[in-house]
């Protein structure tokens, strides 16, 4: 298509000094664009796949350093279990296939949130992938599976108790610095832009900590409609916003 032709690099009303450094997105409307189409929830999952292949590629084009994306919530699992075992087998399947790919395309590949409920299978895989592209140098994409906000805050609380009982910290220690270094994302940069998908106006559980500061925005397509353009659209708004942080 000649739009997307047309959107391989940078936009020309985009100005290439002030993109995010890390864009996330909560990949949201993949059941309704199915049905409206009258075909199972699960179709849309898997187009779905293919927009973020797309979005984790422009993303390289144009200079974006780090893309977080909500693949599973903790709260997911209360789903139909035959969705349920759709999607698990979708990122073993997607990340079997892709791996190789975005190794070549130095792209560093990170999972977040309880990694230990999750199929042993796909455990094998996800280590896989991020032993492999540990030491890339790309785009560093984070994919949250079995995340939720609240239950990464309850795990860092939980260790930094048992640091205070075994008598290795004092509770006067604890500050935002070490708290944000027991949780999943230590290592990443804050969002500064958090595009929400389908409408909806709201975090469902989505790095409650980390986006204290970040800019929201909500497109209304569906997540497997989000293309380069509505890309476009999302970081022309957050060129136009300005930043406060609290001061005056
Ligand atoms: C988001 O799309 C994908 C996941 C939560 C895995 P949904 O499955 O939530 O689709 P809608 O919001 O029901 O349309
Ligand atoms: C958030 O979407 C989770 C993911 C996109 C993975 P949901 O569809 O689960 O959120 P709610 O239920 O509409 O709040
Ligand atoms: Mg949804």
């Amino acid at each position: 298509m000649t739009s997307q032709i047309l959107l391989r690099s940078l936009p020309t009303d985009l100005d290439p000094a002030r993109l995010p450094r890390h864009v996330a997105t909560i990949m949201d409307g993949n059941g309704r664009w199915a049905r409206r189409r009258h075909m199972p929830r699960v179709y849309g999952h898997q187009k779905g796949v293919d927009t973020l292949k797309d979005l984790l590629r422009c993303c390289k084009d144009w200079g974006i350093a780090a893309l977080t994306v909500y693949a599973f919530s903790t709260e997911n699992w209360g789903r139909p279990q035959d969705e349920v075992d759709f999607l698990m087998a979708l990122f073993e399947k997607v990340l079997d296939r892709e791996l190789a790919e975005m190794a070549e395309e130095q792209v560093r590949i990170r999972f977040v949130g309880a990694l230990h409920h999750l199929p042993k299978s796909l455990q094998g895989t996800i280590h896989e992938a991020m032993t492999l592209t540990a030491n890339n140098t790309g785009v560093q994409f984070t994919v949250a599976t079995n995340y939720g906000g609240r239950e990464e805050i309850v795990q860092a609380c939980r260790k930094l108790a048992q640091e205070v009982k075994a008598g290795r910290l004092q509770p006067e220690e604890i500050d935002e610095a070490l708290i944000n270094k027991h949780l999943y994302t230590s290592e990443m940069h804050d969002p500064d832009l958090l595009i929400r998908t389908s409408g909806e106006s709201r975090l469902s559980n989505f790095l409650l900590w980390q986006s204290a500061y970040t800019e929201i925005y909500v497109a209304d397509v569906m997540w497997p409609d989000f293309d380069r353009s509505a890309f476009h659209a999302a970081l022309l708004s957050y060129q136009n916003r300005q930043r406060r942080y609290g001061k005056a």
